[in-house]
């Protein structure tokens, strides 16, 4: 593989993709979590390039914030005016000082379904058959606006790449097209691109006419052709950009697949790259999972879920659920209509139930909330359970505050924690109580008013009402048993 390595990977970027019809440069659009241009740098730098270097231009800064954020090694190289990629590709050699020795790959920046295999492939073939240029070419069933691969029709050599706008009707027909990747020699390529004229429809330099250049001047052109077509997919509008996020999401629930995870319905399932699974893993439909979420072995996620930056511990159960930044323990269950907000750690066999909302909270071990609450800023201690409809008031209008109750607790439905506060070691709280003081360890705190019944109070204001009638009906049934 070494004998491969390139010299220099050149990814085009400078566009501005106005097909997209967009605020955000094309190749800042993302599919499966990753930019375009972020999903071909990957892949470029698989390869281990002793440069890698992305030409820049539509919407500059952006496109460098963004390569900055994503990558810590990428260097750019500033392409003021768009004069084609011809010129785009010397625009980042003369940025990388001296000429490239060695084997040079350029790709563009809009094609993420591209495969570091499939550009091991190219620099193999190209090394292997010592060309000057080898061009990764592929059949495509549409070939409209691509560059079309004329060959010679007696030796079947390549001889130039001729772009759409300027083909004619017979080269038209060829359905064998340019893909935008190249391995050159260095040395070559930065040789030729200087003979490279702007006399074509769009007079601008392109990159492809350098094959015919090194081909006149008696050098090797070779063509590699890949062997799925819908991995040199170009993105210039957004019904492209669906159609790659649909291939690169079914190759990923594929991989995932035959690595042992059950996938219920792939068509109704989205996976970042960054996702992560372990065996016996299970997605129900209509399920996202989003940066870097895992579920370990035999976790099982979804129906209508959505989980981002979330750990959804071995046997897990999540249902129907909103998650983001959250830690699901081993066997915890969530759910179904559970929304866990970033720094929710649930414990093993823990639970958060039905319309349960957490925030910043830690829940121990076999600890439960089981329905209708809301838990933010707070640490339950283990085997603890939280009766329904508790809301942990963490908020008192400038700054939010903590509630800690301790294992082993029985706390009564309707019970507001009034933060700061906390609920010592087996203790029970009364229904409806609104907690404001701290509760000893093993006590009964009742915090609500005391219950008053004014007898005959519906006969007198209510009279002849329904409920007066039923009132009387029972009392005379008092009577009649007494
Ligand atoms: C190009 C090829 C075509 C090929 C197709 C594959 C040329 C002349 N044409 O056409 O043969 O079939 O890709 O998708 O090479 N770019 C720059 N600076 C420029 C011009 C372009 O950085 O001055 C970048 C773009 O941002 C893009 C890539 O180069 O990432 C390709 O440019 P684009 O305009 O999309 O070329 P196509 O017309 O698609
Ligand atoms: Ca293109």
């Amino acid at each position: 593989m070494s004998a491969n390595r390139p010299a220099a990977v050149v990814v085009l970027a400078a566009g501005e993709g106005t097909r997209m019809k967009s605020k955000t440069p094309k190749v800042l659009h993302e599919i499966c979590g990753r930019s375009l241009v972020g999903h071909v740098v990957s892949a470029a730098r698989e390869l281990a390039p002793e440069h890698l270097v992305v030409v820049v231009g539509h919407a500059r800064e952006q496109v460098e914030d963004h390569l900055s954020a994503a990558f810590d090694d990428v260097r750019t190289a500033f392409q003021a005016e768009q004069n084609g990629t011809g010129h785009a590709v010397r625009t980042g050699l003369q940025d990388l000082g001296s000429t490239p020795d060695g084997t040079v790959i350029v790709v563009c920046g809009d094609t993420p379904l591209l495969t570091t295999g499939t550009l091991r492939t190219l620099a193999a073939t190209h090394a292997a058959d010592g060309n000057a240029v080898t061009v990764l070419t592929a059949e495509v069933p549409d070939a409209t606006g691509y560059g079309r691969i004329v060959r010679d029709g007696a030796s079947g050599a390549v001889t130039a790449i001729v772009e759409h706008k300027d083909a004619t009707d017979s080269q038209r027909a060829i359905r064998e097209i340019n893909s935008g990747v190249f391995a050159f020699d260095g040395a070559l390529l930065a040789d030729a691109l200087g003979k490279v004229r702007t006399d074509n429809s769009q007079g601008e330099e392109y990159l492809t006419d350098v094959l015919g250049i090194l081909r006149e001047s008696g050098h090797r052109v070779g063509a590699s052709v890949a062997g799925d077509h819908r991995e040199i997919l170009g993105i210039n509008n957004r019904v492209q950009l669906a159609e790659a996020r649909r291939l690169l999401t079914a190759r990923l629930l594929e991989r995932a697949m035959l690595a042992g995870v059950t996938v219920i319905d792939p068509a109704s399932v989205q996976v970042d790259v960054t996702v992560t699974f372990e065996e016996d893993a299970i997605v129900h439909p209509n399920t996202q999972l989003l940066g870097t979420t895992h579920l370990a072995e035999g976790a099982e996620v979804g129906p209508n879920s959505r989980l981002n930056d979330t750990t959804v511990g071995a046997g897990a159960r999540v249902d129907n659920t909103v998650a983001d930044g959250a830690e699901v323990g081993d066997r915890a269950l969530v759910g179904p209509y559970a929304y866990l907000r970033p720094g929710t750690k649930l414990g093993a066999k823990a639970k958060a139930g039905t319309y349960v909302e957490m925030k910043n909270a830690t829940i121990g071990e076999g600890a439960k909330v089981p329905h209708l609450s809301y838990v933010g800023d707070a640490t339950i201690g283990e085997f603890t359970n939280i009766g329904a409809a508790s809301v942990f008031v963490n908020y008192d209008g400038v700054n939010k505050h903590h509630t800690t109750i301790g294992a082993h607790c029985r706390t009564g439905s309707d019970n507001m924690f009034v933060a700061p506060v906390t609920v010592g070691d087996g203790a029970y709280t009364a229904a409806g109580s609104v907690i404001t003081k701290d509760v000893p360890a093993g006590s009964l705190a009742v915090a609500r008013g005391q219950q008053r019944n004014i007898n005959g109070w519906v006969a007198r204001k209510r009279p002849g009402s329904a409920a007066a009638q039923a009132a009387e009906s029972a009392s005379g049934k008092a009577e009649s048993e007494s």
